[in-house]
């Protein structure tokens, strides 16, 4: 029986101009670029310039994937985008993108899921494609987290970067099997109690201000390796694929040591992974796709690979989509 699937078109991303290393901000706080990588991973950063918003970074990545996919705009009939880094509290960031880049039909909203933002964009674009109510979708992840962080705050500031990154999805009969093309199974998963862990203390219903992020780094990365390993498995489970035949695992990009428990833990050879954060930092619902978007200019994605995404963020919340190129 044939099924309709959700087949990446094309990937895009964008990154702001400005590269802040960690030996600047060791010069203004007291950490050093050998604490910062020894314990993330992380070199550098991009930071948006004054005044480059959000929905500027999201247009540029959105733009970039609309013309690998050789889609015109005015075709696209759903846009998501996930951020927790919105220009305005509303209206949302995906009408802004809507009307930049030209599309006049469907319809755009933002996804609110933090880090795990693109995944949770993925998941409902993908239900929106295979239940026949869109046809073609841009899946952006776009985010200005250098505006919420306390940047006297060492705990936090150090791991944090700002980025976009685009896919456009469209609808396509396939065989029903593993072997399609487009997204093959997604899971998603939230727990409320750990709010507290990692959250913004601010809000237009509660202090009337936008807040900066607060995060107890230590609990998140007890939590993290253990849930994303288990909605990996879920999602596995799912499309009746083994963690073996996994071609390139873009998770992500929190820190190097999550990263490598989890691709040790799924039996995923480092040279399979793809690692961005090194000179991105983590950009929360960007950092999928840009590293996707750095896979694919890296000439590491084959029309068949099967790509495993994965990512857990404030709430908690966490997810994985599982997609053949
Ligand atoms: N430079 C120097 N010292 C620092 C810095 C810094 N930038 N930040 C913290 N420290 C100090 C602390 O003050 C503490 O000092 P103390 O012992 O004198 O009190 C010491 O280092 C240890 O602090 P911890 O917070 O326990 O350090 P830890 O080894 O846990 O590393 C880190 C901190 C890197 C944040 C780690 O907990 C982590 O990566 N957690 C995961 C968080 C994460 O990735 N969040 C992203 C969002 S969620 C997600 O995307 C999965």
């Amino acid at each position: 029986m044939t099924s309709i699937r959700s087949v990446i078109r094309g990937v895009g991303a964008y990154l702001p101009e400005r590269i802040l290393t960690n030996d600047e901000i060791s010069q203004r706080l007291d950490t050093s670029d050998s604490w910062i990588q020894e314990r993330t991973g992380i070199k550098s950063r991009h930071i948006a310039a004054e005044g480059e918003m959000t929905s500027d970074l999201g247009i540029k990545a959105a733009k970039s994937a609309l013309v690998r996919a050789g889609i015109d705009p005015v075709d696209i009939d759903l846009l998501i985008c996930a951020t927790a880094t919105p220009d305005r509290t509303f209206p949302s960031t995906a009408v802004r993108i809507q009307h930049a880049i030209g599309m006049t039909k469907g319809a755009a909203f933002d996804v609110q899921a933090v880090c795990s933002g693109f995944v949770f964009a993925m998941a409902t674009a993908d239900n929106f494609i295979r239940t026949g109510q869109s046809k073609r979708a841009l899946v952006v992840g776009a985010e200005t987290f250098s505006r919420i962080l306390d940047w006297e705050d060492r705990g936090t500031c150090v791991l944090f970067g700002d980025g976009a990154g685009a896919v456009v999805l469209e609808a396509q009969n396939q065989q029903g099997t593993n072997d399609d093309r487009g997204v093959l199974a997604t899971r998603l998963r939230s727990d409320g109690r750990f709010e507290d862990l990692l959250y913004v203390d601010g809000g237009p219903s509660s202090t009337q201000t936008t807040g900066y992020l607060r995060m107890n780094g230590r609990e998140v990365f007890r939590h993290a390796i253990q849930k994303i390993s288990g909605v990996i498995e879920e999602t596995l489970l799912a499309s009746g694929l083994a963690a073996e035949e996994i071609d390139l695992f873009v998770p992500h990009q929190a820190n190097a040591r999550i990263l490598d428990g989890i691709a040790k833990k799924l039996g995923v050879a480092p040279e399979k992974v793809i690692k961005t954060l090194d000179r991105h930092g983590n950009t929360s619902a960007a950092s999928i796709p840009l590293a996707l978007n750095q896979a694919f200019e890296a000439h590491k994605l084959s029309e068949g690979d099967l790509v495993l995404m994965e990512a857990m963020g404030g709430g908690f919340t966490w997810g994985a989509v599982l997609a053949r190129w």
